[in-house]
């Protein structure tokens, strides 16, 4: 007898099949009890008839626990009623592992009960579906850089530089040196595009914000690919293809998740098309302060009232292009006519969802990025490895940066950052 898993359920119609699954509900009458089964690839119900398994089997059944481990056996038959289509009649059932109260019920718990028990939590469908939408996006990621002639290189963790900043970097010991755990790759992405022309990191990254919003994660994945002899405008294009493709994947491959997660279809459909519409930053600013924004001066940083204010004026994500230099980082390309913005781009997910990305055409001259180093109080030795890369066959280059969660968060039409990452660290949260 063959063991599928229940995703793999229609190829198997007629069939009796083996299957390891979790009990995630049930219900029962004095003749016949509906298993609410679940083995991580889909839920579907396993009906248990007592006229035909017997006293002993139907007991079993119907004293089954929530989240009791079982393994089933069993005939696969279409289910024209259930939105999956498809059932299994059990015939034999063996439990594995036992569950006793388990302490996540059908009913409503508040979140911070979920929170303590992610560990659980993580089984529930509607996590299911999250991380379903995670998995694609991760997957068509891969797809698109490899198909568009990037390859993969990674960064490393432990760094002595903080390309993002000095004031939320997380310290640790190194021997009998001081490191810091990784805000951003881009800085050795830098270096890997003057080795290898296009080419994209995918890994963890840790902020040590005080920021307690439904955007902040402390440890997020990001993705930040780096392009040799590429200018800002070529570099858009890459990014509005990239999260289209992104959106398009998900649309064509996690009907089951959007289907769970209620998510509208035709909203995400609009995503898709190309090119998203830009507005510089100094735009962004007056339409801010003509519709009643008076706490926003040019020079200011947004806040996420005001990106949303401006996401929602446009149907898609949207790039604010040329930031103030003052608010920006270092390695950033000054602008060739204005001494007060720099080359680059946040692209701005709309519903509310915030930035997703952060990029910019980079500093090529050597002296200029001393002098930003050296402003930015910087300790220029760190860096002696990175102004190298302006000293042999410095070229134009452009990069982003894109974040995993916001992108999951926004696709799943979720609340929360909090619950695209299987375990989140969040500001006073490192448990489970
Ligand atoms: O805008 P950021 O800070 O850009 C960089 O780190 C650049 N070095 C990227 C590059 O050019 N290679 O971060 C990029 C993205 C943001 O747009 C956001 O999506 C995400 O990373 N991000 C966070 N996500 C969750 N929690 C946080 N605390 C985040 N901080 C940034
Ligand atoms: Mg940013």
């Amino acid at each position: 007898m063959e063991s599928i898993q229940i995703l793999d359920a229609k190829k198997h119609v007629g069939e009796t099949v083996q299957i390891g699954a979790w009990v995630a509900n049930k219900r029962s009458s004095g003749k016949i009890a509906f298993l609410q089964l679940r083995d991580g690839t889909a839920y579907f119900q396993g009906i248990v008839v007592k006229s035909e398994v017997g006293e002993e089997v139907f007991q079993l059944a119907k004293n089954l626990n929530q989240e009791t481990a079982v393994l089933v056996t069993g005939e696969i038959r279409e289910d024209s009623r259930s939105k999956f289509g498809y059932e299994i009649g059990i015939s034999g059932l063996e439990v594995v592992g036992e569950s006793h109260d388990y302490p996540i019920t059908p009913k409503e718990h508040g979140t911070d009960f979920l929170m303590d028990h992610r560990h659980l939590w993580l089984r529930s469908s509607k996590q299911h579906a999250i991380m379903q939408i995670r998995n694609e996006i991760i997957r068509a990621t891969y797809e698109f850089f490899n198909k568009n002639g990037f390859i993969k290189i990674d960064p490393p963790i432990l760094t002595g530089s903080a390309p993002e900043g000095t004031t939320d970097l997380f310290e640790t010991n190194y021997f009998d040196q001081k490191a810091y755990l990784s805000q951003s790759g881009q800085l050795y992405m830098e270096a890997a595009a003057m080795a290898f022309g296009k080419v994209f990191s995918f890994g963890p990254t840790f902020r040590a914000e005080k920021s307690k919003t439904r955007r902040h994660l402390i440890e997020f994945w990001m993705i930040e690919p780096e392009m040799a002899f590429m200018h800002q405008e070529e570099s858009l294009e890459v990014q509005e293809q990239y999260v289209a493709f992104l959106v398009q994947n998900v649309l064509d491959n996690c009907d089951y998740a959007l289907d769970v997660l209620g998510r509208d279809r035709e909203v995400l459909k609009k995503y898709t098309k190309l090119p998203f519409p830009r507005i510089s930053y100094d735009d962004a600013v007056a339409l801010l302060q003509k519709n009643g924004f008076d706490d926003i001066q040019w020079g200011d940083d947004f806040g996420s009232p005001h990106e949303t204010f401006i996401a929602n004026s446009f149907d898609q994500p949207v790039f604010i292009l040329n930031y103030p230099k003052a608010i920006k980082p270092f390695y950033m390309k000054p602008h060739p006519t204005r001494e007060d913005v720099v080359i680059c781009a946040d692209m701005i997910a709309p519903e509310g969802y915030g930035e997703i990305i952060g990029g910019s055409e980079r500093a090529i001259d050597h002296e200029y990025l001393l002098e930003q180093i050296r402003a930015h109080g910087l300790d220029e030795n760190e860096y002696s490895w990175y102004l190298d890369l302006r000293k042999y066959g410095s070229v134009p280059h452009t990069g982003f940066g894109l974040g995993l969660e916001r992108t999951v968060t926004w696709l799943s039409g979720i609340e929360h950052v909090r619950e695209s990452i299987p375990f989140p660290r969040l500001l006073n949260r490192i448990y489970p």
